[in-house]
């Protein structure tokens, strides 16, 4: 019997274990982001205690959202695009299976080991040595499973998706083997192998591209399946698709340096990474011009389709996230910009409006399909979220950018005779109003995301064993 499912039958299986834990770790991480934009607002909420400090939650809070969150949502949907467009079972089921249980286990030792301490305190790579290894393990079994299942494909071609998932995946085994070489000298503690301004270029071309591949590649194989599968349209232009792959992943690797203005690294180094990074602009702009333009014809379905509403707004908001990061490569604008609330405006409308919106709407397309589902229990409620998230988004990223911009200049502000100003409490002060807004503007998404988790509840528990089986099966016929 098993072999008869195994050669017939998706394993949607681990598809629906990534998408909900996607879900809870959403609610959690997002949920920290909250507390932790509460601390900035009264700092009482630090508790006092080093373990509940805003400099150790906050990067459980990176961690949970863009690994925890981001990455379960990246699993779920990769191994459901790759199955379906090459009408093929995944190629191993033990693999897939270690795949989510060494990310969940990965997951848990940061929420473990963070609020600890224990951090190689390299921004966004964290964790010290042992999970490092775990981690590299579980992404190279990630490889085997996705590029194995390419390889025995029923069809002709490699849909364009899996071309960006392909290259998010291979892209950041590089990144994380490369800027995690480290000398441990303890079992919790370890020193990177580079030093200097050596080490803080490596560390931001694997930040940026982190972004580049985690953030926006790998998001970007999600928009190619999705965006066309809720819209029943075709991609605009699959020519435009090629060209916008090629380009964007020849760029991206390039534009670490703006994250180092005015520092130690070699002048022409800044100057690169910042003409690279506005060059980044092109096909930033074409993938999300494909995208939109993606819906001709159907333009219509948006006021009647919450799902598809999340996914042209997460467009938006790429686009939006994508022309304001190459204005602030440049370094001038980055002057003003650097150290202020303005990036974390930037960082949030790419995370909460790009990442986290094109997430929901993938999803929402996705659980009903796994789970055997017409659709979910509720669409009034996914309506809900959808104005939720977009209104949270706004309220977050709008008091960001005044915060920044007040900051900016009341600390370049000089008197006549050269003294500042303003002192640094000062521009705190004034900061103030912005993050309870920012505090507000979050706690909407996160009941947004509460909504979430009650209808994938509902939806789930409607659902029985023999519906998703019967949901896994392959159709014979063409790729969809
Ligand atoms: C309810 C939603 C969220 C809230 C309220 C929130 C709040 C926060 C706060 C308060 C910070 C620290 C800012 C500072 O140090 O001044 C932060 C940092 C950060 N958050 Fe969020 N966050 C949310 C969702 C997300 C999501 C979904 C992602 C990613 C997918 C994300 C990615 C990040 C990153 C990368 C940083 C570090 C930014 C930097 O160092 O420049 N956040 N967040
Ligand atoms: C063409 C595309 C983009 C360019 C050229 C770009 C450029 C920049 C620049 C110049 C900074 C400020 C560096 C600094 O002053 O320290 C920045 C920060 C950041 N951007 Fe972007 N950005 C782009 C798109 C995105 C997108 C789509 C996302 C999220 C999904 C994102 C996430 C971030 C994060 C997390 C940081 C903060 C890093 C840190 O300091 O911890 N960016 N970006």
């Amino acid at each position: 019997m098993s072999t008869a499912i195994s050669q017939t039958a998706y394993n949607y299986k681990v598809v629906r274990q990534f998408a909900v834990m996607t879900v809870i770790w959403g609610v959690i991480g997002m949920g920290l982001g909250v507390f932790i934009a509460a601390q900035l607002v009264w700092p009482e909420l630090n508790l006092g205690m080093e373990w509940t400090s805003f400099g150790r939650l906050r990067p459980l809070h990176t961690n949970a959202v863009i690994f925890a969150f981001g990455g379960c949502a990246l699993f779920a949907t990769s191994y459901y695009v790759v199955q379906r467009t090459c009408q093929t079972r995944l190629i191993s089921d033990g693999l897939a299976a270690f795949t989510f249980w060494g990310w969940q286990a990965v997951i848990v030792l940061a929420v473990i080991t963070l609020p600890m301490g224990y951090t190689s305190s390299k921004e966004y790579a964290e964790l010290e040595w042992p999970i490092d290894i775990l981690l590299g393990v579980v992404w190279i079994a990630y490889v085997a499973v996705f590029f194995g299942t390419i390889v025995q494909r029923k069809t002709k071609h490699i849909y364009v998706g899996n071309w960006f998932y392909g290259a998010f995946i291979l892209v950041t085994l590089l990144l994380h083997v490369v800027n995690s070489a480290q000398v441990p000298v303890s079992f919790f503690k370890s020193y990177s192998m580079y030093a200097g301004a050596t080490d803080a270029m490596i560390q931001w071309w694997y930040g940026h591209n982190a972004v580049g591949f985690f953030l926006t590649t790998g998001f970007l194989g999600m928009m190619y399946y999705f965006v066309p599968k809720q819209a029943e349209r075709p991609i605009y232009s699959y020519r435009l698709s090629i060209v916008h792959f090629w380009a964007l992943i020849t760029l991206y690797i390039w534009a670490g340096p703006h994250h180092l203005h005015y520092t130690a690294l070699p002048d022409w180094a800044q100057s690169l990474g910042m003409a690279m990074s506005i060059i980044l602009l092109a096909p930033s702009w074409g993938g999300m011009i494909n995208g939109m333009m993606s819906l001709s014809g159907a333009w219509h379905k948006l006021r009647t389709d919450p799902i598809l509403r999340f996914l042209v707004v997460s467009l938006a908001f790429y686009g939006m996230s994508t022309f304001e990061g190459p204005m602030m490569a440049i370094k001038t604008v980055n002057a003003l910009s650097h150290y202020t609330d303005w990036t974390i405006g930037h960082v949030h409308a790419g995370a909460l409006g790009w990442v986290a919106m094109i997430s929901i709407g993938a999803l929402y397309h996705l659980i009903p399909k796994v789970f055997g589902r017409e659709q979910m229990h509720s669409i009034g409620l996914i309506n809900a979220h959808f104005w939720l998230a977009t209104i949270g988004t706004v309220l977050y990223i709008a008091s960001m950018w005044v915060n920044g911009i007040t900051q900016g200049l009341m600390w370049r502000a000089v008197n006549e005779d050269g003294t500042l100003t303003y002192s640094f409490v000062e521009a705190l002060e004034a900061s103030h109003p912005g993050y309870v807004v920012r505090m507000i503007g979050g706690a909407f998404f996160v009941t947004g995301m509460l909504l979430m988790a009650y209808n994938t509840y509902r939806t789930v528990r409607a659902a029985k064993a023999s519906e998703y089986e019967a949901a896994a099966q392959i159709p014979a016929g063409v790729a969809h």
